[in-house]
């Protein structure tokens, strides 16, 4: 395997940045792919945080913000990404195969942090497309499961062969050995498309509104009281879910000031 020393570009590598390996890449559809690459030692994240990532092809490459997929305990690092045809990074980045080069800024940084949120009973965290990439890494992390008896999880995306990278996640947390324990009867995944006909459709905000997610889960409505909430998606997506969960009475939270919700755009050039 390269290390860092050994990469070979014809570019310099920028200060401040990690040149690591890429270790292993799956395509799910034309339009989304993960990946995994090496870790470096001195990488610390908060599990639900991004960093910026970049290619080493150009004098001053372009870097874009990407969740860290995977948990901090993690040996690798995981991302989930979009291929953007014309995407300035990646429309390179989807091409990576195993040995290639990745660059990764030192700083991990965001909002969809446990230490955002005040303590509360339930969990609901609300993605759609990449947006599912944070909470790849906080449905891994035990301090999840320490903080909340019940973490649903949902997902909605265009067609079903999109959700795939949830349904392995799920799968994979639960049959972990140390998480499956911990998330064994208290983690769900909600999975929904809307351009594809599939039993469960529509998009999160209508399953909300009326009511269906609650229904289908056999759960009480979303309540301040009890609830916490963390939405991962396009900025429409963010805006319309935040007008409802602030409608019922959630307030915004931050690192600085943490609160009922918060809120994360994914990645999206
Ligand atoms: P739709 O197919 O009705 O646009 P995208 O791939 O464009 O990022 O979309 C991912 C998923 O997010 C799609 O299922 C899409 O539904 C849904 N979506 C798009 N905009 C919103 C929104 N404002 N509120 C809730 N879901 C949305």
């Amino acid at each position: 395997m390269q290390s860092a020393a050994e990469v070979k570009s014809a570019f310099p590598i920028p200060a401040g940045v990690h040149a690591e390996s890429v270790v292993s890449v799956k395509h799910y559809t034309d339009r989304l792919f993960s990946f995994r690459i090496t870790r470096p030692q001195s990488f610390r994240f908060r599990s639900g945080e991004f960093v910026m990532i970049g290619l080493p092809n150009a004098e001053k490459p372009v870097f874009r913000a990407y969740s860290v997929a995977s948990p901090s305990w993690d040996e690798e690092i995981e991302f989930f990404s979009i291929k953007v045809p014309d995407g300035p990074l990646t429309s390179h980045l989807q091409k990576i195969v195993p040995g290639d080069t990745v660059l990764m800024r030192q700083k991990s940084t965001g909002t969809l942090v446990l230490d955002a949120l005040t303590p509360g009973k339930r969990l609901f965290m609300i993605s759609t497309g990449t947006g599912i990439a944070p909470f790849a890494s906080l449905i891994r992390d035990p301090e999840t499961y320490e903080k909340f008896e019940q973490v649903v999880l949902t997902h909605t995306c265009r067609e079903e062969a999109e959700l795939a990278y949830g349904v392995e996640l799920y799968e994979q947390a639960v049959n972990d050995p140390l998480i499956g324990e911990l998330a064994a009867g208290r983690l769900t995944l909600y999975s929904s498309t809307t351009r594809e006909e599939t039993p469960r459709m529509g998009r999160i905000t209508q399953l909300i509104e009326n009511g269906k997610l609650y229904a289908d889960l056999g759960v009480e409505p979303l309540d301040p009281a009890q609830d916490r909430v963390m939405i991962c998606g396009s900025m429409a997506m963010l805006n319309d879910v935040k007008a409802i969960v602030e409608d019922m009475g959630f307030e915004e939270g931050s690192n600085a000031k943490p609160a009922d919700f918060v809120v994360e755009r994914a990645f999206v050039g």
